[in-house]
């Protein structure tokens, strides 16, 4: 689905509303549209006072772990004794997540804003904007924003008039999935080879250089544009009903579905109304056979469990799945969940930064397995080994990249074991070449 579109009447356009008009990309036209009237209310606030509406908004991190980001600014030294910093997440590498770019081609101007105001309310005077390397447009459209606002005095020694010194630079990710995660991203924007670092100590205690550090995700600094104009108590009242999961959140859906794209809706927006009312639902003549909703690093979901899922934080988890990044990949009956799965095993096991053992072996390894189930040389036994070699991936490395290989995995045997039976029995031809 490209810009501009007719917003589906259920969408609840905050984040979005300015999709597809490029006016809204420059400095004048974003403050026409209300632009950097948010900031002007966080600088004239002391930051405490910042971090208190966001913590009162209930806003969670859009990134993938749903952390709560006023509570994750809170955990910044009160006093600034040493250099504070702010890293903008938007290395966007999670297959089936297409949100973060969007939001910098059309509204480069609200990342800065609401990069500005978590580093008032950090006190970080440098903000870095990581952006993964293939995003040639977005990066090209955010430093030209990024231009602009120094120009206009937005940036600087004397951001927005008020002496103080705000500064940002884009520093360009070369490609590589793991440097998403957040001490890999670290490591990287230091110059060295993205590997996640071993916690404690917490970014907020020790990150970036050795400072201080907050890490947010674009969509996530986006989203207190509004909680900053209308109030924490209207943020809050945008949900449908859960007060643990709040506001609007953008999801990126991809797959089986006649309009695929990008949509923004109140979280506890029904999954299934997404893909069957919003998406269009499935091709002619097919039906709907399964979902990941959270980017390709959470549990499948089938379709009685899609149709039930209500799309926060809460209501994902009852259903046996996480709502991650908001990556929503959609499967027809035509689908192969066991192909699928080795597709994204495959991802998983090319992007390990392989330090753990557990990561660097069991991702290979767990390749080569279905590989062998695809290519009919499988034996039953083969899942067990699948089952057992997940576990193993879970929770026992220095980042979750392996949990991430495995979730797929432990679902997908779960609920479509007679897929990969089928293979192995032979009941089903093997598959002639494995791309
Ligand atoms: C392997 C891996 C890749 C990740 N990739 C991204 C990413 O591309 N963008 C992102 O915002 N968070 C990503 N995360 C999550 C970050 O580590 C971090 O939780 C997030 O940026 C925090 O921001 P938030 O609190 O605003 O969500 C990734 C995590 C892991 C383990």
């Amino acid at each position: 689905m490209g810009y501009p579109h007719e917003p589906h009447p259920k969408e609840t356009l905050i984040l979005s509303k300015h999709f597809g008009d490029a006016g809204a990309r420059s400095y004048d036209g974003w403050v026409k549209c209300g632009g950097y009237q948010a900031l002007k209310r966080a600088l004239a606030m002391d930051p405490a006072d910042v971090i208190e509406i966001v913590k009162e908004s209930g806003l969670r991190g859009r990134g993938g772990a749903g952390f709560p980001t006023g509570l994750k600014w809170s955990f910044m030294p009160k006093e600034r004794r040493k250099p504070h910093y702010l890293c903008c997440n938007a290395d966007e590498s999670e297959p089936g997540t297409f949100k973060d770019r969007e939001i910098m081609r059309w509204t480069p101007h609200a990342l800065i804003e609401g990069c500005a105001i978590a580093q008032h309310a950090i006190q970080a005077e440098v903000c870095y904007i990581y952006i993964r390397g293939e995003f040639t447009e977005p990066i090209a459209i955010m430093q030209a924003a990024l231009d602009e606002a120094y120009r206009e005095g937005v940036l600087g020694g004397n951001a927005m008039g008020t002496n103080r010194r705000i500064d940002m630079y884009i520093h360009r990710g070369a490609g590589a999935y793991i440097c998403g995660e957040e001490t890999a991203l670290m490591n990287s924007i230091e110059g060295r080879r993205g590997n996640p670092r071993i916690r404690p100590p917490f970014p907020a205690q020790q990150g970036v250089f050795g400072m201080p550090t907050t890490i947010n995700n674009v969509e996530t600094l986006v989203s207190v544009l509004p909680v900053l104009n209308e109030g924490a108590e209207w943020y809050k009242d945008l949900s449908l009903g859960n007060p643990k999961s709040t506001g609007t959140k953008l999801f990126s859906v991809c797959g089986h579905v006649r309009k695929p794209g990008n949509y923004e809706v109140t979280m506890g927006f029904p999954l299934g109304e997404l893909v069957n009312d919003l998406c269009g639902g499935m091709r002619d003549g097919r039906t709907l056979k399964a979902c990941i909703p959270g980017g390709s690093s959470v549990p499948i979901l089938n379709r009685e469990e899609t149709e039930a899922c209500l799309l926060d934080y809460e209501g994902c988890v009852e259903q046996g799945t996480m709502l991650g990044s908001g990556g929503v990949i959609v499967f027809d009956d035509s689908a192969d969940m066991v192909y699928q799965i080795m597709r994204l095993a495959r991802f998983y096991a090319h992007e390990s930064c392989a330090q753990c053992t557990q990561c660097r072996e069991g991702t290979a390894w767990t390749v080569r397995i279905l590989e062998r189930i695809l290519r009919g040389e499988g034996e039953m036994k083969d899942l067990d080994l699948l089952l057992d070699l997940s576990e193993q991936m879970t929770g026992k490395t220095i980042c979750v990249l392996s949990d991430s290989c495995a979730a797929p995995i432990v679902s997908g045997i779960k609920k479509f074991r007679d897929e990969f039976e089928a293979y192995i029995t032979g009941a089903k031809q093997p598959v002639a070449a494995l791309t």
